[in-house]
Order: C-alpha cells, then sequence, then structure tokens
C-alpha cells in the first residue's frame, strides 16, 4: 500500500511552554529535546528567541546540543525576532526560522491595526530576510480558518514566492472542524498556483476538542507536516496531541494511508517526563497516555481480552513503550537488576546518573517495600541534568497537632553556607514555607501547590509540586518523598532555585500574541 510520510514538528517547548502556569528551565527543555530526538520527531520547535533571555538560552543550548531533528525557533514578522531566532539557531545542524503573521481581518484590525496590504508586504519581507540566514523558512499565517480565503491564499503564494519552504495553516482559536478545515487545506491546494514548492503544515488548537481530529482532516487533504506537542499541552485548551496523531496513523494506515517515522516505543516515556517536568497531570482516561487507556474494568471484556486482546485492545501497550508486567523492585535489588530494568524502561542513562539513582533507589527502597516503575521514572526526573542547586534542604523537622500552631525548623544549605530558621503556621506546611522563605530571604509568592502520589499503597511515594512568583517571574517545583512534608519542603526549594536561575538571566518576557 503506498503511503505518504507526515512530518512531526513538535511544539511542545514552544506552545506548550504556553499552557498556563508552565515553566521549563533550559535543563528541563534540553531534557525534553532529548526525548522529542530519541523519539525520531522531524522538527522541534525549540522555543521564541526574542521572548526573553531564557527562551534564546534554551534554544541556543538545543540547537547546539540536539542532533537528528532540525530546530526551529518562532519569529514575528519583523527584523529583530528573525534576528535573534538565527542567533539561537545559527549552531544546529538542521535550523528552520518559523516566521508568522496574522490574516484574519478580525487580528488585522484590533491586533495589529495594518491593512491587508500591509500584512502582505510584511509576510513578504519576513520570509525573504529569513531566507538570507537559512534555506528552511516557515510562515504561518495565524488565524488562518478564520481568515478570508482568497486572501489566505493570495499571502501564501506570495510568501512561497518569497521563499517559504513550509507553508503552515493555523487554527489557532480551535474553532473549526474537521469537513471544514480538510476543506481548507484542500481549497489552498486548489487556490495557490505555487503550492507545491512548499510542504503544507497544520497547527490546531483543542478549544473544542476537535484538535486532532481536524489535524487528520487535513492529512486527508493534503497536509503533509501537523504541528503538535506531548500530552496536548499548548495554549489555553492546548494543541494536538502528538501521540495521538502518531497512534491514529499507526493503527489505521488502510484508512489514512499516511505514517509517520516516530519511534512509538518512546510515547510514554516521553509522556511522563513532560507531565513530571511540567507539573500538568495527565487525565485518566486520556487516549494513548492516560493510567486507564489500557485498563479493562469489566469482567465480560477481561474474558475476551484474555482469550485474544484484539477483542478489546486496537493497540498493544507494548507498542507505545508500556510494559504491562513490569517487575517490582524492592531493597534486595542489585544495580545489575536496577540497570537492566533501567534499560527495559527505555532509558540510556550515563552511568554517573545511574549511579546518583541508584543511591536515591536505595534511600527509597528502605523507606518503602515495593518500588514500581513510576517510582523509579519520578526518581530519574527529580532533577534535570546540568540544573543549578543555588539552595539545598539539609534538615527539616515539624512539630504540629490539633490546638497548637504548627512549628518548623529548617537548614538551608547555599554558598554562603548553612542558615538555620524556624517558623510558625497555619498548619504544618505553611510552617514549613514560612521557614525557608525566613531562610532565603527570597520573599516569592506561592501561586499553587499540589501533592499527589506516585503509586498506589500506603507507602506510596509523595510528588509535590509549588508554583512561586517573583517579579513577575514564575516557576513550578517539584518534590519527592515518602514523606508528603519533606517533598512539599524539596518542591519548594527546587522552586527557588529555578526562580534564581531564570533571574541570573533575567530579562523581560514579551507577549507573544502581541505581533
Ligand atoms: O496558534 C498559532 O497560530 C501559533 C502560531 C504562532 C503558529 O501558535
Ligand atoms: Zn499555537
Amino acid at each position: 500500500m503506498e503511503q505518504r510520510t507526515i512530518k512531526i514538528f513538535d511544539t511542545t517547548l514552544r506552545d506548550g511552554e504556553q499552557t498556563p502556569g508552565v515553566c521549563l528551565d533550559t535543563a528541563e527543555k534540553m531534557e525534553i529535546a532529548q526525548t522529542l530526538a530519541k523519539m525520531k520527531v522531524d522538527i522541534i520547535e525549540a522555543g521564541f528567541p526574542i521572548a526573553s533571555p531564557g527562551d534564546f538560552a534554551a534554544v541556543s543550548e538545543v540547537a547546539a546540543k540536539v542532533k537528528g531533528p532540525t530546530i526551529a525557533g518562532l519569529a514575528r514578522a519583523n527584523i529583530a525576532d528573525i534576528d535573534a531566532a538565527y542567533k539561537a539557531l545559527k549552531s544546529a545542524e538542521a535550523a528552520r526560522i518559523h516566521t508568522f503573521i496574522a490574516t484574519s481581518d478580525l487580528h488585522l484590525e484590533y491586533k495589529l491595526k495594518m491593512t491587508r496590504a500591509a500584512v502582505l508586504e510584511a509576510a513578504e519581507a519576513a520570509v525573504r530576510y529569513a531566507r538570507k540566514y537559512v534555506e528552511d523558512v516557515e510562515f504561518s499565517a495565524e488565524d488562518a480558518s478564520r481568515s478570508d480565503r482568497d486572501y489566505l491564499c493570495q499571502i501564501i503564494e506570495c510568501a512561497i514566492r518569497a521563499g517559504a519552504t513550509t507553508i503552515n495553516i493555523p487554527d489557532t482559536v480551535g474553532y473549526t472542524t474537521p469537513e471544514e478545515f480538510g476543506g481548507l487545506i484542500r481549497y489552498v491546494r486548489q487556490h495557490v498556483p505555487n503550492i507545491d514548492k512548499a510542504a503544507i503544515s497544520v497547527h490546531c488548537h483543542n478549544d473544542l476538542g476537535m484538535a486532532v481530529a481536524n489535524s487528520l482532516a487535513a492529512i486527508q487533504n493534503g497536509a503533509n507536516q501537523v504541528e503538535c506537542t506531548i500530552n496536548g499541552l499548548g495554549e489555553r485548551a492546548g494543541n494536538a496531541a502528538m501521540e495521538e496523531i502518531v497512534m491514529a496513523l499507526h493503527t489505521r494506515p488502510d484508512y489514512y494511508k499516511a505514517t509517520a517515522a516516530i519511534d512509538c516505543k518512546q510515547i510514554y516515556k516521553a509522556s511522563r517526563l513532560v507531565s513530571i517536568l511540567t507539573g500538568v497531570a495527565v487525565q485518566p482516561n486520556k487516549a494513548i497516555v492516560g493510567e486507564n487507556a489500557f485498563a479493562h474494568e469489566s469482567g465480560i471484556h477481561q474474558h475476551g481480552m484474555l482469550n485474544n486482546p484484539l477483542t478489546y485492545e486496537i493497540m498493544r501497550p507494548e507498542n507505545i513503550g508500556l510494559n504491562r508486567n513490569a517487575l517490582v523492585l524492592g531493597k534486595h535489588s542489585g544495580k545489575h537488576a536496577f540497570e537492566d530494568r533501567l534499560k527495559d524502561m527505555g532509558y540510556e542513562l550515563s552511568s554517573d546518573k545511574v549511579s546518583e539513582v541508584f543511591t536515591k533507589f536505595k534511600a527509597l527502597a528502605d523507606r518503602k517495600k515495593m518500588v514500581f516503575d513510576r517510582d523509579i521514572e519520578a526518581l530519574i526526573t527529580e532533577k534535570a541534568n546540568n540544573q543549578t542547586e543555588w539552595y539545598r534542604l539539609v534538615f527539616h523537622q515539624v512539630m504540629s497537632g490539633s490546638n497548637t500552631s504548627a512549628t518548623s525548623s529548617v537548614e538551608i544549605e547555599s554558598n554562603q553556607g548553612i542558615v538555620k530558621q524556624a517558623a510558625c503556621g497555619d498548619g504544618p506546611i505553611d510552617a514549613t514555607f514560612k521557614a525557608i522563605e525566613a531562610a532565603t530571604e527570597m520573599n516569592t509568592t506561592l501561586k499553587d501547590y499540589q501533592i499527589k502520589a506516585v503509586t498506589s499503597g500506603e507507602d506510596a511515594l509523595g510528588e509535590a509540586t509549588v508554583w512561586l512568583e517573583k517579579e513577575g517571574r514564575v516557576a513550578s517545583g517539584r518534590g519527592l518523598s515518602t514523606d508528603i512534608l519533606e517533598a512539599s519542603a524539596k518542591a519548594y526549594v527546587n522552586a527557588l532555585n529555578k526562580i534564581l536561575t531564570m533571574g541570573s538571566r533575567s530579562g523581560t518576557n514579551i507577549d507573544t500574541e502581541g505581533n
């Protein structure tokens, strides 16, 4: 069967990072980018270099160190943005400048305050300018799905003439429907005379829950690149979920007659990594990667499954790298068994990282009878490689009970030495956070706090996530421990470290929507 290959353009690090409350530092972005490279995505959109010094640094590092995929950087249709994008991308093996401008009358009138003719000119000039730097230039017509079709076709023709090699047609506000969007792609193919000189990409948002369906309809109508994110992260309700698009193509080649060159066995691991590092949980009933995606509750289903898994399962969990019969490790498991388990789980870690995680595993196994894959994943991702530790929690103790206010004592180490502080609070968590604030004098504001168990059971590992804000910078921190107070204290210190790292590259963040 003749099959087209659809390019996967992952924007987890750019649009995904625009998910409310998500903030990744460079070390975390690198870890996600390396995983995406291992998955064999075609293009990684690493960020929006002019948006902030942190974004610029992250794009530069991904460009310099991540091999395999093309690395893209976003730029509005102006010289400063394109210069910044090129500067950040220039050491990439293969670099793409992705420049965009809105094309709907609504955006032209109320956001850009520009005429159609002026937008056309800006788009053409931007593509021409970007082509001076790189051969691979993508042009996006923001809000394309609500743009006048003939004007859209005119601007696409112009962008291709100026040198765009990929044309992206976004459904920026998640407004369209599969039939309508498929029709739009068809219309563009029929009405843009030079369309065969560029690849057609789509970028769908999920406001009405149709991002994946719209992307697939676009593929059926000739799109050959889809923009998507792991777990469907992204602005507002998110983007099309990569794992859903890829597995739809993989499961229904008879119908879509298209495939993607993704190593599907990395999907589950990538989903967990992104969920852990962003602090955004995956809903249990989420397609492909949700906790229940391969769980069979009813007796009738279980009976059918035992006779033949195909009765109720259209995909095998193994195909996405989910091992159903994961071995459980315990305190008597040695380093060899541990390393074998890591390999089975698809991790290839440096020997230093293996030793670091093995030490944590031993400490955990002393406190917890059975150590599951999820515990190991959590330990691996507890601290991204190369993350700077400005502060370290050395000790903490809490006293609390009914009819008495909670008191917490902490010892925090920095390069100035160890500072001890104690504080009272409205409960043990509040007291601990106040003691850490007093020891570090950071003056941050607590924006959010969550605690959840990594696995089930009374001795489960607790995972705390803390979101802190300081002078407009928001960072999330994670902490793990079988003791939830310790997990919370570690999460707080981790968030402080991230705020300090962001501050060390201080600069003003810009509004990415303000074309
Ligand atoms: O949603 C959108 O239109 C975008 C563009 C910048 C591609 O994210
Ligand atoms: Zn978007």
